[in-house]
């Protein structure tokens, strides 16, 4: 992929959508359009306007990146039909289908479908995209760079893969909040002031997450770095993993928002 980006049309420049932009413009923009109606105002050189009708004629982009709310799609895809053909469509719209989209684009749009997450604003989401039919391999690296730009990005093959994806990745940041959570109220039970007890849980969650990115080692590793024998960790832990607990819960947790993702696809 050369290093400057090709036109492209983000729809929606929302929480994701003004991520990527802000990735895409570190990368190198050439030409971009943003459709939003509400934005205050888009970055020097993007051009901004309110609904579909308002793009500047002849513009042709090379991806359209659909980073609207999925409610919103019905009403919104139809006018962004006229770049089938030539575009490469990458959605991050949780449950909407690549059969959803095409039915609304028309049957030759090429469509990427792609489940991000919220570290995305921070440049470290976790995307994973499945390309539909007639998605060129120059489409496919295209949609990469882009859904690729507020961090790790991988594909799958199956579309049905999304739905596990949509628990673990895409709701994942939300556990790993709620253990935050969790741990604090945890530590004011046991006599630690409130603000002392957010600080530790926060820096200790994201200290963690920090040392996990960093290291060689996977999670179990680093796990039983922390447990000394008959220690206090590993008092701690006798708990989280008794099978009924964490073991249990994670995966019965997983389930039903991959079942929920699945209902909402419909
Ligand atoms: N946030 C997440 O954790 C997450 C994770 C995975 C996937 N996603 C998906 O990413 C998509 C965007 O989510 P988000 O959190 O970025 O939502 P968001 O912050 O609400 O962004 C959506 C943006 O699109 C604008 N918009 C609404 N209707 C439009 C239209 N017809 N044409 C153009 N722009 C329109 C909205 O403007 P107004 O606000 O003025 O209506 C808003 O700026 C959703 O489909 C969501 O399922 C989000």
């Amino acid at each position: 992929m050369s290093e400057t980006l090709p036109p492209l049309l983000l729809v929606g420049c929302g929480k994701m959508g003004g991520a990527m932009l802000e990735g895409w413009r570190e990368r190198g923009l050439s030409e971009a359009v943003v459709v939003d109606p509400y934005l205050a105002a888009a970055p020097a050189g993007v051009t901004l306007v309110r609904e579909a009708s308002a793009i500047p004629a002849g513009f042709a982009p090379a991806a359209v990146v659909l980073a609207i709310k999925p409610q919103e799609a019905p009403a919104a895809l139809p006018a962004y039909a006229r770049f089938a053909g030539g575009a490469v469509f990458a959605s991050v719209m949780a449950g909407r289908t690549v059969a959803f989209m095409r039915g609304l684009l028309g049957a030759e749009a090429a469509v990427v479908r792609a489940m991000p997450n919220t570290p995305a604003a921070v440049r470290r989401g976790f995307t994973v995209a499945c390309a539909g039919p007639g998605v060129s391999s120059g489409q496919r690296a295209l949609a990469d760079a882009l859904l690729g730009a507020t961090g790790e990005i991988a594909w799958v093959e199956e579309e049905g893969l999304l739905d596990p994806v949509t628990a673990v990745s895409g709701g994942g940041p939300a556990y790993v909040f709620l253990l935050a959570e969790l741990m604090e109220q945890a530590a004011v039970e046991q006599g630690i002031p409130r603000d002392l007890a957010r600080r530790m849980a926060r820096a200790t969650v994201a200290g963690s997450g920090a040392l996990l990115a960093a290291s060689a080692e996977d999670a179990a590793q680093l796990r039983k770095n922390v447990t000394s024998p008959k220690g206090t960790t590993e008092r701690a832990l006798a708990v989280l993993m008794e099978e009924a607990a964490w073991p249990e819960l994670m995966s019965k947790a997983i389930a039903a928002a991959t079942a929920r993702s699945r209902e909402l696809a419909g």
